[in-house]
C-alpha cells in the first residue's frame, strides 16, 4: 500500500481527502430524485447549482480491506424537501457502512430492501451512525450550513444506483414548521 494511502489530510472547506478525485453532482444530475418535479424543473431554470461532492480513497481490494469517502452536501431544499444524494443499495448487499458526520446537520434515510422498513437517523458533528447490510441510503441536509461526513465501507461493497433510480426511496424528507419530518411518497 503506497504511504499516502496509509495517512490522508482532509479539509472541512474542500470536503477533499488529500488530492483524489471528487465527483461531483449537480442539480440536473438528480433528475427524478425529487418528489415535488414541479419544483425541480423551476429550480433547473434558475440554474444548475453543485449539490455534493464526493472523494474517495481506495487503498486496497480485496477480502476484509476497507475503502472511504469524504462528502460535502450543500443546504438547500427542492419544494420543500431537502438537498439529498441520489442514494444507493451496495452492489455487494451484505457490505455494511459507517458514517461519521463532521460538520453540519443532517440525517440519514435507511430503507431495508426486503421489508421497505425506513428509518430517519440523524447525522451531524460527533455522530457515527450504522447503516446495516442489505439496507438503501441517502443522506439529506436539514441545516443551513454545508453537512460533512465520512463513509466506511468495505472495499468489495460496490455502488448499485439503479433500485433507488427505478423505485427511488418510500418516504421523503421534508421541512414542515420548521423541523425535519418523514412522510410517505405520493403515488403518481
Ligand atoms: O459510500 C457512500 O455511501 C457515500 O460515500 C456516498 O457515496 C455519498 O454519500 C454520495 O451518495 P451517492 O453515492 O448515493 O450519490
Ligand atoms: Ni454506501
Amino acid at each position: 500500500i503506497a504511504r499516502d494511502d496509509l495517512f490522508v489530510h482532509y479539509t472541512l472547506e474542500s470536503a477533499r481527502l488529500g488530492n483524489r478525485p471528487m465527483v461531483e453532482r449537480r442539480l440536473a444530475d438528480l433528475r427524478g430524485c425529487f418528489a415535488d418535479e414541479a419544483a425541480f424543473e423551476a429550480a433547473l431554470r434558475q440554474g444548475n447549482p453543485l449539490l455534493y461532492s464526493v472523494s474517495s480513497v481506495e487503498p486496497a481490494a480485496g477480502d476484509g480491506q476497507l475503502h472511504y469517502g469524504l462528502g460535502i452536501l450543500q443546504p438547500g431544499k427542492i419544494g420543500a424537501e431537502y438537498y439529498l444524494t441520489k442514494g444507493h443499495l451496495h452492489a455487494h448487499r451484505p457490505a455494511a457502512e459507517i458514517y461519521v458526520g463532521l460538520a453540519g446537520e443532517g440525517a440519514m434515510l435507511l430503507e431495508d430492501e426486503a421489508t421497505g422498513e425506513s428509518r430517519l437517523v440523524p447525522l451531524r458533528t460527533h455522530s457515527v451512525v450504522y447503516v446495516p447490510g442489505h439496507t438503501a441510503h441517502r443522506t439529506v441536509n436539514t441545516g443551513a450550513a454545508p453537512l460533512v461526513y465520512l463513509g466506511i465501507y468495505p472495499s468489495n461493497a460496490g455502488h448499485d444506483y439503479a433500485p433507488v433510480a427505478k423505485n427511488n426511496f418510500r418516504h421523503v424528507v421534508i421541512e414542515r414548521d420548521g423541523k425535519p419530518m418523514l412522510v410517505p411518497r405520493e403515488k403518481k
